[in-house]
């Protein structure tokens, strides 16, 4: 039985297939024109949609324009300016690459361009695409130098999909969702989004690094500047620059994570994998972080074109990315000593009263914490610069430079190095002076009062220790008296071949026994009571999936956090002076001791100026 004649599809539905995977809404027409128009150099970008994009969306740029006669070419598929060969495949500069948007969007909705190269307004022209064969017209239109493209009644001859549309409101707030994230990553860009004739956002461009804060903050909220940390690291030809939530500014969705790659958005699960572990120790269960994050490599180092919408990439060594994306992410984390004003979130969790809320703070101890010997280069911190840029927005300088330097400058409150009140020599969180109901340390230092929980603080510095200790001594792995088989898919022997040296490491012995089979003959001792067979199809599956696991060290980490907590001060159990004040000396020199295990603040700082408002002291 024959399926019938074979014909040539017709130019307008070979597009529309094309389009079924380009253009899904509203939303995904004005980032693929977005894009387009920032490779086009435009630093002027006007964004006007009705109805939620569905009944027309119009994007005007200031960029290059297109010449009168490539405009049919434009709205031809296969058709680009932007790579020539297979070598600049390889090294893709531009957002766009595929030559596939503009016909695409053309062959499902009404689309005209009008553009001009030239500085005269009246050289322009039009191009308008109509009928079955797509047939462009051109004609002379006026219009200054860039381009507009406009693009009505989306979907109007494909029905199926027109269906899948949701509410005016949803497909507006997909197109707003798009317009924010093209403005955090291109801040020397103006952009003007309008919904149905009334400005909805507008965003001037800047130039210095207080502007792109300044970006961020009003893409972001304020709150999300108020409790993240800068982190800016360069090493091996990658660098990693932008701000992370700190633990206590955990989202119940995952609706604040930006990571851009050389300036291209992308959902990658290297790079989701490498945060989630970063935060593993410090974030309550099924919260999410939230981080704005730009990561620049080289281009041909990164293979954009896995994806027709480009959201996806492939790294071509992902896993000295996924290590320096996490190193670098944990080392911002863990050097947090939790700073600054107005924490709500802390002060919400330490149950602190209304009105009082805002007058507590931790402040940044500026302590020079002993270096992990990774071999990496020390990413550079510093707590809220973007709060810094939210309050002093006149006196920020170019980040990069020196950080510690910088917020000590701002920040005189808080300074650098451990140099507290010259003259006096009292440690960053004072000395003890009371144990409160059996729970919290009271302590004065230089800036006033502070208060810590002894038992979350313990816990913390308990748990830090047995990591340590953890990762100076190889893991202690004890013999199975029978060795465990375990029947493998191919995909996890594959996985298993190729990471074999990793368990090892870890204190499992495993051993192929056959083409499908292997058998565990030692597991780390520290693992004895779990299920190391169901350890270890996990962990090659995380291997087979992202090419790297956390899971054995995750389970390990788990019960050491559990041997941190019941080793750790119970509340209720008087503490003497001295007990304080070395628990308050751990503190300042452990890593990640502003939270406790759970994500929970440890300590807050009561200053001079809060002590007098609260007595309605004037100064
Ligand atoms: N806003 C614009 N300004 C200048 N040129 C544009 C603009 N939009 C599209 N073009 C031109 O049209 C071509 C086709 O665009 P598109 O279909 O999106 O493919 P791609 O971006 O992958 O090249 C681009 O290569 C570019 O030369
Ligand atoms: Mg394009």
């Amino acid at each position: 039985m024959s399926l019938g004649k074979i014909k040539q599809l017709d130019n307008r539905l070979a597009n529309q297939i094309a389009a079924g995977e380009v253009v899904e809404r509203p939303a995904s027409v004005v980032k693929e024109l977005l894009e387009n128009a920032l490779d086009a150099g435009a630093t002027m970008i006007t964004i006007d949609v009705d109805e939620g994009g569905v009944k027309r969306i119009r994007i005007t740029d200031n960029g290059v324009g297109i010449d009168g006669e490539d405009l049919p070419l434009a709205l031809a598929r296969h058709a680009t300016s932007k790579i020539a060969s297979i070598d600049d495949l390889e090294a893709v500069a531009t957002l766009g690459f595929r030559g596939e948007a503009l016909a695409s969007i053309a062959s499902v909705s009404k689309l005209s361009v009008t553009s001009n190269t030239s500085d005269n307004p009246s050289q322009g022209q039009v191009a308008r695409c109509e009928g079955r064969e797509m047939e462009v017209t051109v004609s002379p239109a006026a219009h200054p130098i860039g381009t507009t493209l406009e693009i009505r009644d989306l979907f109007y001859n494909t029905p199926a999909r027109r269906k899948f549309l949701r509410t005016e409101r949803t497909e507006l707030a997909r197109v707003e969702e798009v317009v924010k994230r093209t403005a955090l990553a291109r801040p020397h860009v103006s952009f003007v989004l309008s919904h149905n004739g009334k400005v909805l956002h507008r965003l001037t461009a800047g130039t210095t690094e207080h502007d792109l804060q300044r970006r961020v903050i009003g893409i972001c909220g304020e709150s999300f500047a108020r409790e993240s940390v800068v982190v800016d690291r360069v090493a091996h030809g990658l660098s990693l620059r932008g701000w992370v939530g700190l633990p206590t500014f955990s989202r119940s969705q995952a609706d604040l994570q930006y990571f851009f790659v050389n300036g291209r958005v992308v959902k990658d699960k290297i790079i989701t994998h490498a945060v989630r572990q970063a935060y593993r120790d410090v974030l309550y269960g099924g919260r999410h972080p939230a981080y704005v994050l730009f990561l620049e490599l080289d281009a041909n180092r990164v293979d954009v074109n896995v994806h027709p919408t480009k959201h996806e990439v492939r790294f071509r060594d992902s896993r000295s990315v996924h290590g320096f994306v996490f190193s670098t992410l944990g080392r911002a984390l863990a050097d947090v000593r939790p700073a600054d004003m107005d924490n709500r979130a802390n002060l919400d969790q330490v149950g602190v009263s209304q009105p009082l809320e805002s007058q507590f703070q931790q402040v940044s101890m500026g302590l020079e914490i002993p270096r992990g010997t990774d071999g990496l280069s020390e990413p550079t911190v510093s707590a809220n610069a973007l709060n810094e840029a939210l309050r002093q927005p006149s006196s920020f300088t170019a980040a990069g430079s020196d950080r510690r330097g910088l917020s000590a400058g701002l920040n005189p409150g808080s300074s650098a190095s451990g140099a507290m009140v010259p003259g006096v020599d009292v440690p960053p969180l004072g000395f003890a002076i009371a144990h409160l109901h059996g729970t919290y340390i009271v302590a004065q230092n230089a800036e006033g009062m502070v208060l810590v929980d002894a038992h979350a603080a313990h816990e913390r510095i308990t748990y830090e220790r047995l990591k340590a200790a953890r990762a100076n001594s190889s893991i202690a792995s004890q013999p199975l008296l029978v060795p465990m088989p375990i029947t493998l898919t191919t995909l996890e022997m594959g996985a298993y071949e190729e990471f074999s040296e990793l368990f090892s490491q870890l204190g499992l012995v495993v051993d192929a026994a056959s083409d499908d089979t292997v058998l565990i003959r030692e597991i780390p001792v520290i693992l004895a009571r779990d299920n190391a067979v169901n350890l270890l199809r996990d962990v090659l599956g995380d291997l087979a999936e992202v090419g790297h696991s956390d899971r054995l060290s995750a389970r390990m980490d788990e019960i050491l956090a559990t041997m941190a907590c019941h080793g750790s001060v119970r509340a209720n159990r008087a503490l003497s002076i001295a007990e304080m004040n070395a628990l308050l000396r751990d503190m300042e020199v452990t890593e990640n001791s502003g939270q406790c295990n759970h994500g929970r603040p440890t300590w807050v700082q009561l200053g001079h100026d809060e002590l007098d408002k609260l007595f309605l002291r004037g100064r």
